[in-house]
């Protein structure tokens, strides 16, 4: 079992995240156990030590039969809800054009606003509530899901809402984010001062509304070149904060644009991408509260050969974590097993870092390292358990799922055929 527990394994946990060489201390106990109370873990050790608990002696007993459990993944960021594949660009990434050529031929983020605003909040929910079901297939317990298909009053509320209920109607937890900002719409395009016009828009008609509902807890910017410039980024992410929505960015993908900077002046729960960060960046993450989160299968997708520099993020001291970037444009893929794979490789983390990274890192970008990312007392009960012999064969073993249960609040969101739930 790893626990990821903090230094020491004290109790309560001490919940800092991770940075340097305390990111390889998974907190591996062999033949692990825990007790778990109203979906909280109320002790964890040895199953011998477990097993002598008195309150152990009447719990119901769910044996793992030896596997690798650790904690749920936590993937802190998804473009959780599109209505379709962008399978008809897939033929021209391969065949060289890059990613903002397509989105000038009127394919990219816009192709998929089309897509999402005819598509119907059913059909939405529809597509939605079985990718949910595929990330807990995977391990994952908690994911991050932004708007930003949508680019209108209406569309941008409809997914908001479906966040909110999709929340309170399946198990996996679901951290609402506001990606406005994602691109300027094409109706705005073609008016003068576009871009300003619909930040106006969603300073005035999308934050309010939100922020009264309750629709987000998040406010991200998509800050790149032939995307939102960094003056306007901070424009919309302090917008987003006078309305009670923390910051969070897309930042330094595609160009260097100094997005990395404002993330950590604006101290963002994360900064996210970071392909093009410079040396001074890199210095900056080590000393900043603002997780630097690594998204490789963009790169891997988009056949791109220039992965962030994760090895000197992590000897800077940065918080490292890793996340999927779920979404069709950059990175179809759900699965965190497939980014632990591609982190090892290409980003050339060690299995025990990409798995902190995974965890204990991605639940402190969204926020939750208090309530999640370890297996310690009073923490829940979110728990992934891999079919292998060793933790480092989930990374080794890259495009086959070898997640067997899963677990959230205590309870089996995910197991094989023959098991009961
Ligand atoms: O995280 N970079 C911007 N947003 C997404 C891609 C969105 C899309 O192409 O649909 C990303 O890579
Ligand atoms: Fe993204």
């Amino acid at each position: 079992m790893l626990t990821l527990r903090g230094a020491g394994g004290a109790s309560p946990a001490p919940t800092s995240a991770r940075r340097g060489r305390s990111l390889s201390d998974l907190g591996l106990i062999k033949d692990g156990a825990l007790l778990v109370r109203d979906g909280v873990i109320a002790a964890a050790g040895t199953r011998a030590e477990v097993e002598k608990l008195p309150e152990a002696r009447g719990a119901e007993k769910l044996d793992l039969g030896g596997r690798v459990a650790l904690p749920g993944f936590v993937d802190s960021h998804t473009h959780l809800v599109h209505a379709a594949s962008r399978a008809e660009e897939y033929e021209l990434k391969i065949a060289g054009a890059s990613y903002e050529e397509i989105a000038r031929k009127g394919g990219g983020i816009l192709n998929s606003v089309k897509k999402l605003r005819a598509a119907t909040a059913e059909e939405l929910k529809k597509r939605v509530k079985a990718a949910l079901k595929q990330f807990a297939a995977h391990g994952t317990t908690l994911i991050e899901a932004k708007s930003g298909y949508g680019l209108d009053v209406a569309s941008e509320l409809k997914i908001l809402k479906l966040h909110k209920e999709l929340a309170a109607e399946q198990p996996l937890e679901i951290a609402s984010t506001f990606l406005g900002a994602h691109a300027v719409p094409e109706e705005y395009r073609k008016k003068k001062d576009g871009a300003e016009r619909y930040i106006k828009l969603m300073e005035e008609n999308l934050l309010p509304e939100i922020a009264e509902s309750k629709l987000a807890e998040f406010c991200d910017v998509f800050c790149d070149r032939g995307a939102f410039s960094v003056a306007q980024a901070k424009r919309v992410l302090q917008a987003g904060r006078q309305w009670g929505l923390a910051p969070r960015m897309h930042a330094e993908q595609l160009s260097r644009t100094g997005a990395a900077q404002l993330a950590m002046l604006l101290r963002a729960a994360s900064c996210d991408h970071l392909e093009q960060v410079n040396k001074k960046d890199i210095q900056a993450f080590g000393k900043s509260e603002t997780a630097a989160t690594l998204l490789p299968g963009c790169d891997f997708h988009l056949g791109l050969k220039k992965y962030a520099p994760a090895r000197a993020l992590i000897e800077a001291g940065a918080i490292v974590a890793l996340a999927t970037d779920y979404n069709p444009g950059t990175s179809p893929t759900l699965s965190m097993p497939m980014i632990l794979s591609l982190a090892c490789t290409q980003l050339r983390m060690t299995p025990a870092e990409a798995i902190a990274a995974a965890t204990i890192n991605g639940a402190y970008a969204l926020r939750r390292e208090k309530r999640v990312g370890s297996l310690e007392v009073g923490k829940q009960a979110d728990i992934a358990v891999f079919e292998v012999a060793d933790y480092r064969e989930i990374p080794y073993y890259f495009g086959v799922n070898h997640c067997w249960m899963t677990l959230k609040r205590g309870r089996v969101i995910h197991a094989p055929k023959e098991y009961p739930t």
